[in-house]
């Protein structure tokens, strides 16, 4: 779903048929223009392409949310993560949770922030320009049980298996899988009864 997050037809549609003319018109919502790709376009975004060119273009506003826009993520800014207020340090030294990991093709750093759930929250929450929430995936996250018992977004829709990160890379037993289920994948949503019951929670 985040690899397409621009060139999804139903994104192509709200972006270029509702939000671009609803910008132009009310001057209260004009930031949607370039915001609405903060987070779905992210690399566009921070480029300065407003509006991006049409997915059909095929411009970098296509990779969408990608390995580099996540994996150059340092942090983010004020208090609460919310509408792409995210820390992005592009370059070189790529970011992930080991220590002392060893590319021909990059530096990596270990950083913890990727780990939290707060990275995620960065843009799976979201104000919009009336001051309302109306998504708030990490502030519902983090007034439940899971929060309380340190189960990050990671854990669930990232799982750990046995592999390697790169096929020169050694085997590990808990390679993170970029598998990011959610509510469009059936099996998902019934193997979780699972998950719950093998973690204590009801
Ligand atoms: C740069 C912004 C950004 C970041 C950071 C981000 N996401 Fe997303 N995510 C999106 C967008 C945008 C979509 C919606 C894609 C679409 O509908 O086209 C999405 C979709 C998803 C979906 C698919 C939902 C479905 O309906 O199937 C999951 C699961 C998900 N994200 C989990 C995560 C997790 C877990 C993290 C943190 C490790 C994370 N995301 C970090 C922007 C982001
Ligand atoms: C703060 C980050 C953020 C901003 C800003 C944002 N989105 Fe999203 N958008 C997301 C995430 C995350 C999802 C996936 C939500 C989920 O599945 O819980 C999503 C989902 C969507 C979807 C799919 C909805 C569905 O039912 O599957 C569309 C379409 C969409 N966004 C369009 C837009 C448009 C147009 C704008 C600008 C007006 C916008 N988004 C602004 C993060 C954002
Ligand atoms: C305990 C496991 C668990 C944790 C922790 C968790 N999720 Fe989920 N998430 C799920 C399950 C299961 C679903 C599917 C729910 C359904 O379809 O009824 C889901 C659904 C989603 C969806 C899709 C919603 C939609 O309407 O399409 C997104 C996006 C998402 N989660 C993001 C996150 C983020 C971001 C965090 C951390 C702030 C998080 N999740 C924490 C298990 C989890
Ligand atoms: C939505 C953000 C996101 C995107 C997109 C993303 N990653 Fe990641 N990646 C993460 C997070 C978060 C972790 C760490 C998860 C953890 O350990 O809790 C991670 C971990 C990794 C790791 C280390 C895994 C381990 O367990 O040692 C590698 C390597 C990696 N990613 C490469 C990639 C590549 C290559 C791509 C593109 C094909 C990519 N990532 C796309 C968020 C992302």
């Amino acid at each position: 779903m985040m690899s397409q997050s621009y060139t999804h037809h139903w994104d192509e549609i709200e972006y270029f048929k509702l939000a671009i003319p609803h910008a132009e018109k009310d001057p209260k919502v004009a930031g949607v223009k370039a915001g609405c790709n903060g987070c779905h376009a992210p690399i566009s975004f921070l480029a300065g392409d407003v509006p991006p060119p049409k997915p059909e273009a095929n411009s970098r506003a296509n990779e969408s949310v990608s390995c580099d826009l996540c994996h150059t993520v340092t942090g983010f800014k004020g208090d609460v993560p919310h509408n792409f207020n995210l820390v992005s340090e592009p370059g070189r030294v790529k970011y992930g949770p080991r220590d002392g990991a060893v590319s021909p093709s990059h530096e990596t750093r270990k950083s913890d922030f990727l780990k939290s759930a707060d990275f995620c929250g960065t843009c799976h929450n979201e104000k919009d320009p009336y001051g309302i929430w109306v998504k708030s995936t990490h502030l519902e996250w983090k007034e439940g049980p899971y929060a309380k018992q340190g189960v990050q977004c990671q854990d669930c829709h990232m799982t750990f298996a046995k592999g390697r990160n790169a096929s020169m890379g050694p085997e590990l037993p808990d390679v993170a899988q970029h598998l990011f289920h959610g509510a469009h994948d059936p099996a998902f949503t019934q193997t979780f009864g699972k998950w719950n019951r093998q973690n204590g929670s009801s």
